[in-house]
């Protein structure tokens, strides 16, 4: 039996709302701003077949390890992982892969928030008719002046920060609850209606194709499309445990899980095709980079029917997919300031909220003044920006070490009889889950690391 724990944070009002706040914390900037240029600049097709590879037999088994444990464990992620092998009578530094998760969610929301803060800039863009009848030249100045100027940049930055400070703040419970609800059926609405205007492009197979052909890719982009696949459903660092630990004994962790990668997903491909054929029809780089949504958007809001209302709408909600997304990344932070420090929610919020804000800095110059300052590390990456290095560092080595260990605590630390208690699933399920895990999942993370340092 688990020990008795008691929440201090309060629970889910039920399972749909569990399943909403996962899937708001899964779905963001990285299904619709970062999924599309990173298989962009990889080369499509190949890429985003591994990405899938990835979310089946790693994210998924990952995903319900990490409800599990915060389920079992009922505390934010350090306590958890504490309380766990503590109880699972197991060395207590396993405590150190809580820690790794904290840093690792600040380390990432400190570039998402200055991202999101593009977003939000862009609904006023749109809402004043700046895109109007727009070229690709012309949305691409318009791109480059803002992200140029750091003044812009670190307003929109703090904007986003007090936002999602104001709702940790209140507690991850009232408010997500509500407005994911409604809000996120409404983003995917959206979606759909650029995917049509994408249909009259006349360069949608083009897209389509550019997507699924499978293509060249190397061991980089092998380790790019796995992060990815951690990055898009929260995983690796906490946030989908802290969620975990919110969760009703009674309900299915397996089923969950699948709803919500497969939202995940959806949302993700849907952005590709949206995206994909308007760069196409416009002559534009597949491999643009950051910018890609941000220079491929506002062409399809510029010149169909209705676009202005439409692309309001569609910045708006990608702004708010990644305020819901950004309450995760700190939620694990603020929980353990409350649990161990005696602090109210409101001052760990400030005080979390505070230094992400302030590394945030680094990515806002890097666009800017910090442009030609650059950081290479021997067998990962060459000249990256300060931007380019935490992103790279953080999704693609920080959430899959801190994804092995989970699944290594889950499946070869604690007990089979703890895990088959707190799962309660079909047994043929639980089965190929410990399999997955035991097997299949470290051995991957593994080679895909190997492999994109080039040691095989
Ligand atoms: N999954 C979110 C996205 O795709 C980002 C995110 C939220 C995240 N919480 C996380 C990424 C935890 C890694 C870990 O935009």
């Amino acid at each position: 039996m688990a020990e008795q724990r008691t929440l201090i944070h309060g629970q889910w009002s039920n399972r749909t709302v569990f399943i909403l706040a996962a899937t708001g914390s899964a779905v963001g900037l990285g299904n619709i701003w970062k999924f599309p240029y990173i298989a962009g600049e990889n080369g499509g097709g190949t890429f985003v077949l591994v990405y899938l590879l990835c979310i089946a037999l790693i994210g998924l088994p990952i995903m319900m390890a990490e409800i599990m444990l915060g389920r079992r464990g009922k505390q934010s992620p350090i306590n958890t992982m504490r309380a766990l092998s503590r109880e699972e009578h197991r060395n207590p530094n396993w405590v150190w892969l809580g820690w790794l998760g904290v840093v690792a969610g600040i380390l990432i929301l400190s570039y998402y928030s200055v991202i999101a803060g593009w977003a939000i800039s862009y609904v006023f863009r749109t809402a004043g008719g700046m895109f109007q009848g727009v070229t690709a030249d012309g949305v691409n100045s318009i791109f480059t002046d803002l992200v140029s100027d750091p003044e812009r940049l670190l307003a929109w930055h703090t904007v986003f920060m007090v936002m999602t400070m104001a709702v940790v703040a209140r507690g991850v419970k009232n408010g997500i609850e509500k407005a994911v609800t409604f809000l996120m059926p409404l983003l995917f609405g959206l979606l759909i209606i650029v995917v049509i205007y994408a249909m009259t492009t006349g360069h949608f197979m083009e897209g389509v194709r550019f997507l699924f052909t499978p293509g060249p890719i190397d061991g980089k982009g092998v380790l790019i499309a796995m992060g990815h696949a951690f990055f898009t459903l929260s995983l690796g660092m906490g946030a989908i445990m802290v969620y975990g630990s919110y969760m009703k004994k009674q309900h299915s962790i397996a089923q969950a899980s699948m709803l919500i990668a497969l939202a995940d997903t959806v949302v993700a491909l849907l952005a590709g095709m949206a995206i994909f054929p308007i760069v196409f029809a416009n002559g534009l780089e597949p491999g643009a980079g950051p910018g890609l949504i941000f220079q491929t958007l506002p062409i399809a809001f510029g010149h169909m029917q209705g676009g202005t209302l439409v692309g309001v709408l569609f910045f708006s909600l990608l702004v708010f997919a990644a305020w819901t997304s950004a309450i995760s990344l700190i939620e694990p932070a603020v929980a353990y300031l409350v649990e161990n420090k005696g602090m109210s929610r409101i001052h760990a919020a400030e005080w979390m909220g505070g230094i992400t804000w302030f590394i945030g800095l680094g990515t806002v110059f890097s666009f800017n003044i910090w442009k030609d300052k650059t950081l290479t590390i021997p067998y990962l990456f060459e000249n990256f920006t300060f931007f380019d290095s935490l992103d790279y560092l953080t999704a693609n080595i920080m959430l899959p070490i801190g994804g092995l260990f989970i699944a290594l605590f889950s499946v070869w630390i604690m007990r089979e009889q703890s895990t088959r208690d707190e799962l309660a699933t079909h047994p043929m399920l639980y089965n190929i889950w410990r399999f997955l895990l035991r097997f299949i999942t470290p051995v991957a993370v593994i080679v895909v690391f190997l492999k994109a340092v080039g040691a095989i």
